[in-house]
């Protein structure tokens, strides 16, 4: 079986950014609240005439270009989103218009959180039985045009962005070690879009009702999270051989800062390892992942010959956790 290898990265964040101190004028809130609660200060929102294809497209641009690659080298597409541009085409083909390529292969995966690591798993099944040598996995989100802007306890949580993740055959020793995946569909109406699909229709009450926003509730989601992410993270390192304190740097999904804490409390990696962009991004379920990769590799924080471990969880509920040899 061949094995896989980070080629390179990018990311595209939406220019618009709202901070906390925006969101006061909107909802009932406080930036000290929204900060002490989660962690997040400001977070990025797309423009009206961008779909979430379009970020793909920039960032993937970006990921070409320090890939030294063309989008014709690309063999697959995939793109990990809740927040499609289209029910179909999936936001995959719509990227394939954007960089004006056809033939290759193009899907979408919805594991919501997890997304990316599910993404991982895909593109190394890929690589690893000679379907695709070269791989574009994207994680990307406009969770602003889903979310209640009336509603104070999901409003604030989220943003919009891409961030895009080329893998390659790997010939040498780096690359994906070891990859974990989980899922719990019994306990999915914690986190849930309810409208828009066949179980419930859009209709005229349907919108009025907003249900085709994000509904959660929270603190029984953050218990779950801390949990499954803290799992996931073990049960990769268990299962490759390595203990935590190999680990170089931690990427956690960034759902809320007091999670990140907790996960590396239990799994024992120190603050210094673990990479944090909530502040800046908030959370942007399948797209943190990679946004944060590709901020530790422009700030200089993951070099190659580090061991990466990424840990996420989310709606579904789904988890999954991978370690790398970048
Ligand atoms: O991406 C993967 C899935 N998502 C997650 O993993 C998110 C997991 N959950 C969380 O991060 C947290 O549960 C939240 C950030 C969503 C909420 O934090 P919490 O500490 O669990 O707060 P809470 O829901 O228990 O609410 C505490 C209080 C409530 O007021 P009362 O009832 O104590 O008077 C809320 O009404 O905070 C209130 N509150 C707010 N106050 C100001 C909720 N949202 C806000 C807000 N501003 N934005």
């Amino acid at each position: 079986m061949k094995r896989m290898r980070v080629r390179s990265t990018g990311a595209y964040l939406p220019e618009k950014v709202l901070t906390n101190f925006d969101l006061e004028k909107m909802v009932d809130t406080s930036d000290e609240w929204i900060r002490t609660r989660t962690g997040i200060v400001e977070r990025h929102i797309a423009a009206d005439d961008e779909a979430t294809s379009d970020l793909v497209v920039k960032a993937a641009r970006e990921a070409l270009e320090r890939g030294n690659l063309t989008p014709e080298d690309i063999d697959a597409i995939i793109v990990a989103t809740v927040t499609p541009d289209t029910a179909y085409p999936s936001t995959a083909c719509w990227v394939q218009k954007g960089l004006n390529v056809k033939g290759n292969i193009a899907f979408d995966i919805n594991a919501a959180c997890s997304g990316f690591i599910y993404a991982t798993a895909v593109a190394q099944g890929l690589i690893a039985t000679g379907v695709a040598k070269t791989v574009l996995v994207a994680g990307a989100e406009i969770m602003s045009r889903f979310v209640n802007w009336e509603d104070r306890s999901t409003c604030v949580l989220f943003g919009d962005g891409a961030g895009v993740v080329i893998y390659e055959e790997s010939d040498d020793d780096s690359g994906l070690i070891d990859i974990y995946l989980g899922a719990d569909g019994t306990i999915g109406e914690l986190l849930i879009q309810p409208a828009g699909g066949t179980r419930m229709p859009p209709s005229h009450e349907t919108v009025e009702k907003k249900l085709h926003t994000v509904h959660m509730q929270g603190n029984e989601v953050f218990k779950h999270a801390v949990r499954m992410m803290q799992e996931a993270s073990l049960k990769v390192l268990e299962h490759s051989g390595y203990t935590a304190d190999d680990v170089d740097l931690f990427v956690p999904h960034q759902a809320n800062i007091r999670i990140i804490e907790a996960t590396i409390k239990r799994v024992g990696i120190p603050w210094e390892k673990t990479m944090v962009t909530i502040d800046k991004f908030a959370n942007v379920p399948a797209a943190t992942i990679p946004l944060t990769l590709h901020e530790a590799v422009i700030t200089g924080k993951l070099k190659k010959g580090d061991l990466v471990l990424s840990s996420a969880f989310g709606g579904g509920f789904t988890w999954g956790a991978f370690l790398m040899r970048w």
